[in-house]
């Protein structure tokens, strides 16, 4: 039990998958998981264990941004042994290339702060996803015929954001997608020696204004669950 996970550590299974939503944790644990079973529920934020194709796996809410993923991350690697972290969400496309539905493997992530700006001080510290988890992902991803963006995208701190220009240079850097919580799960990642992914799905455009419709999320994020998984357990 830590203070945000109210679970016995062999609740835990090494490879959690991540999404922001509580409530889609349950589903996906639902849908692809035989024997879910519910290992926390502390303020709400929702986490399941049971196996795919064998092989245990947990379903935990990450909460929204970066400070609210640092906590469970920093609990589910230190206190309950996790090893393999995926984060699976939406995000919203900062190029023309990048449309709506479009699958995005975030090989890195760039950030205006993050929880871990305080350790980094004056190093610009670049966090990157796990080779091998992303190569994976790759490949069950064309399995599926998605279509997949590889490369870098930005963590923001905010939703409603106020500074566009920051926005226009990541797209001009060539980021793919915004999001709010990628990189400081490859901080923590690369801290204590974890596999970690983010397998994100294009929610809305900030370009083109344009926004998946909610008949389709479900779709769309169930894509995104079993690319996750497959690319765990290659
Ligand atoms: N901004 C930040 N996070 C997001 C967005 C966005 O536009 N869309 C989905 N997650």
């Amino acid at each position: 039990m830590t203070v945000h996970i109210g679970a016995q550590k062999s609740d835990i299974a090494e490879t959690v998958l991540l999404p922001g939503d509580p409530y889609r944790a349950k589903w996906a644990a639902e849908t692809f998981l035989k024997d879910a079973k519910l290992v926390n529920d502390v303020r709400g934020m929702l986490g399941f264990t049971g196996t795919y194709q064998g092989n245990p796996v947990t379903i935990h809410g990450s909460g929204m941004g970066m400070p609210s993923l640092s906590i469970y991350v920093n609990e589910l690697i230190r206190d309950f042994g996790a090893k393999t972290l995926i984060r699976i969400g939406s995000c919203g496309g900062m190029q023309p290339h990048v449309g709506i539905r479009d699958v995005i493997l975030a090989m890195t992530s760039t950030t205006l702060n993050s929880p871990s700006s305080g350790i980094f001080k004056d190093l610009n510290f670049a966090p990157c996803a796990d080779y091998g988890l992303l190569k994976a992902a790759e490949i069950a991803a064309a399995k599926k015929s998605c279509t997949t963006h590889i490369g870098g995208i930005y963590s923001s701190d905010v939703f409603y954001d106020e500074r566009p220009d920051l926005n226009e240079q990541m797209t001009r850097h060539g980021i793919l997608a915004v999001e709010m919580e990628a990189a400081e799960l490859y901080n923590l990642a690369a801290r204590y020696g974890c596999r970690a992914l983010a397998v994100l799905t294009v929610s809305d455009h900030l370009q083109t204004g344009e926004a998946l419709p909610s008949a389709d999320r479900e779709k769309s994020f169930g894509d995104m669950v079993e690319i996750a998984l497959d690319a765990a357990f290659a």
